[in-house]
């Protein structure tokens, strides 16, 4: 989908859709909604006062313009409640009726902003979140079905009335495309299947990114990740027969203000080796990449955008199977930065790769590290799919990610770091062991990889949850979502300045 900022008024552009707005309980219509129902000669009016039109969040309703306007459809978005109004409804707004739009006939899409001004909401914001809407609403998950495809969003337009708002509409327009896409990109990588999405074909896929957009770009194999001493992570490779992959992604800025890593575990699918897990919901773990997905996307973003931030993407990526070569219970390995640990369970995987990234991004020179992982069960548990989960070891760190989380328009909530946690994984034989039972279970795995972040300020993204729908939305189908790559660009532009 091609997306252009457009001066104008949204009546008169030539599309196949226009879309204005309502909130709930507006009975006379104003602003481009008021101008839309004048050339429909009040038929707006005429269907709010018959109920048909209410404002609620996600409504959308299609209006049949028969040559009122040049567009053949007027599509009337609900806003909801004005109060309630944020940047994840916005999003939401436009995802709706992209989605309602998609398959329709509907190649060229006519948007105003939605939002901008509702509760102070800053329009270039809420310009960026409304594109990024319709790339979610636009996206297919049936990527591996046969039969003709049906038509898609080819085109969409930013409309804005007031040529002055322009030059500060453009950039958050275009910033916004550049997200959206590259979030479908993390969706599909998610939704991939794991015969067809191996390690070495996701670090294929990072490698072609990095030669397309200049990034720098290192994959190291299993022989090499055994002569750094990454034990942690060939534990969890083990069993599998697919070779695990190390890849390394460098964004180097002008004028950088510092370098961040940002990690993401990438098990391409987690049997829970041999700890094995129970079949029902098991074809889900094909998403057990949704961090490493995120960080693929976050460097394409980075390169596309260049901030003045220096940015190493570290994704671990393997398989988690079982096998007679797989690792045991109560194995005991030395990780890349010394410590030991006893393996007591080989679904704590996550954990596993992770520790020896983190240390990996730390010695390539990150002063700052972000993760995102798909790491504990329990995080759905907690939170559901409606938060991620948040664990830092730094308070400044952790404002600045909850301040980019809500920047995003992205829910995350911060779980505690008490030393008690750190206490549940001491082991018998080793300096740590990798689980330690149910309790605190959304709690312990952070707790296992603080460890690993040492003194350099860490927050830990727990997208278990939220990185899947397990439902249809009216703003999105059920499937992989792209949760995190949001706020972690926001986090990358607080520290970009
Ligand atoms: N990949 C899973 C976590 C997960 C569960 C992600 C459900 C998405 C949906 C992770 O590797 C895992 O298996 N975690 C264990 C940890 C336990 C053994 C301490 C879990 O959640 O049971
Ligand atoms: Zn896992
Ligand atoms: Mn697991």
């Amino acid at each position: 989908m091609e997306v252009r900022t457009v001066c104008g008024s949204i009546t008169e552009v030539e599309a196949d859709a226009i879309v204005v707005n309502l909130c709930e309980g507006v009975t006379q219509p104003g602003g481009a909604t008021g101008a839309a129902d004048r050339a429909l000669l009040g038929l707006i009016g005429q269907l709010i006062a018959s109920g048909e039109i209410k404002g609620k969040l996600h409504e959308v309703t299609v209006i049949h313009s028969a040559g009122r306007v040049p567009a053949m459809r007027v599509v009337v978005a609900g806003l909801g409640k004005s109060d309630q109004f944020d940047l994840e409804r916005v999003r939401q707004v436009m995802g709706a009726v992209a989605r309602r739009l998609q398959g329709k006939g509907v190649r060229t899409l006519a948007t105003i902003v939605h939002g901008a001004g509702i509760g102070g909401l800053d329009p270039a914001a809420a310009a960026q979140q409304c594109v990024q809407g319709a790339f979610l609403g636009a996206f297919r998950t049936e990527t591996h079905t046969t039969g003709e495809a049906p038509p898609e969003l080819e085109r969409l337009l930013v409309v804005e009335q007031d040529a002055g708002k322009l030059a500060e509409m453009e950039p958050a327009v275009a910033r916004g495309e550049v997200i959206g896409e590259e979030t479908d990109l993390a969706r599909y990588l998610t939704n991939e299947p794991s015969n067809l999405l191996t390690p070495r074909v996701l670090a294929e896929k990072a490698e072609a990114a990095c030669r397309e957009l200049g990034l720098a770009c290192q994959v190291l194999g299993p022989d090499e990740i055994r002569e750094l001493g990454m034990n942690a992570m060939l534990a969890v490779a083990r069993g599998s027969d697919e070779p695990c992959q190390l890849i390394v992604m460098r964004y180097q800025a002008e004028g950088a203000r510092g370098t961040l890593g940002v990690v993401g575990k990438g098990i391409t699918f987690d049997t829970g080796g041999i700890n094995i897990k129970p079949s029902e919901g098991m074809e889900r773990m094909r998403g057990d990449m949704a961090g490493g997905a995120d960080v693929l996307a976050i460097m394409r973003i980075v390169a596309r955008l260049q901030p003045a931030l220096n940015v190493i993407g570290v994704i671990g990526a393997t398989e988690n199977m079982p096998s007679g070569h797989a690792s045991k219970p109560g194995d005991v390995v030395r990780s890349l930065s010394g410590k030991t640990i006893e393996i007591d369970n080989m679904d704590a995987e996550g954990r596993l790769v992770l520790a020896d990234c983190l240390e990996y991004a730390r010695r390539e020179g990150a002063q700052r590290l972000v993760d995102l992982a798909t790491l504990a069960g329990a995080t759905v548990t907690a939170l559901g799919h409606v938060a991620a989960g948040m664990t830092a070891n730094n308070p400044e760190w952790a404002e600045q990610v909850k301040a980019a989380a809500a920047r995003a328009g992205e829910k995350v909530w911060q779980m505690p770091l008490y030393p008690e946690y750190r206490e549940l994984l001491k082991s018998m034989v080793a300096d740590i062991s990798n689980h330690s039972g149910r309790p605190a279970g959304a709690v312990t795995g952070a707790a296992f990889l603080s460890e690993f972040a040492g003194d350099t300020p860490w927050a830990h993204l727990d997208i278990a949850g939220t990185s899947w729908s397990e439902q249809d939305k009216p703003y999105a189908a059920k499937g992989p979502t792209g949760a995190g790559i949001g706020t972690v660009m926001e986090l990358i532009g607080s520290l970009a300045g």
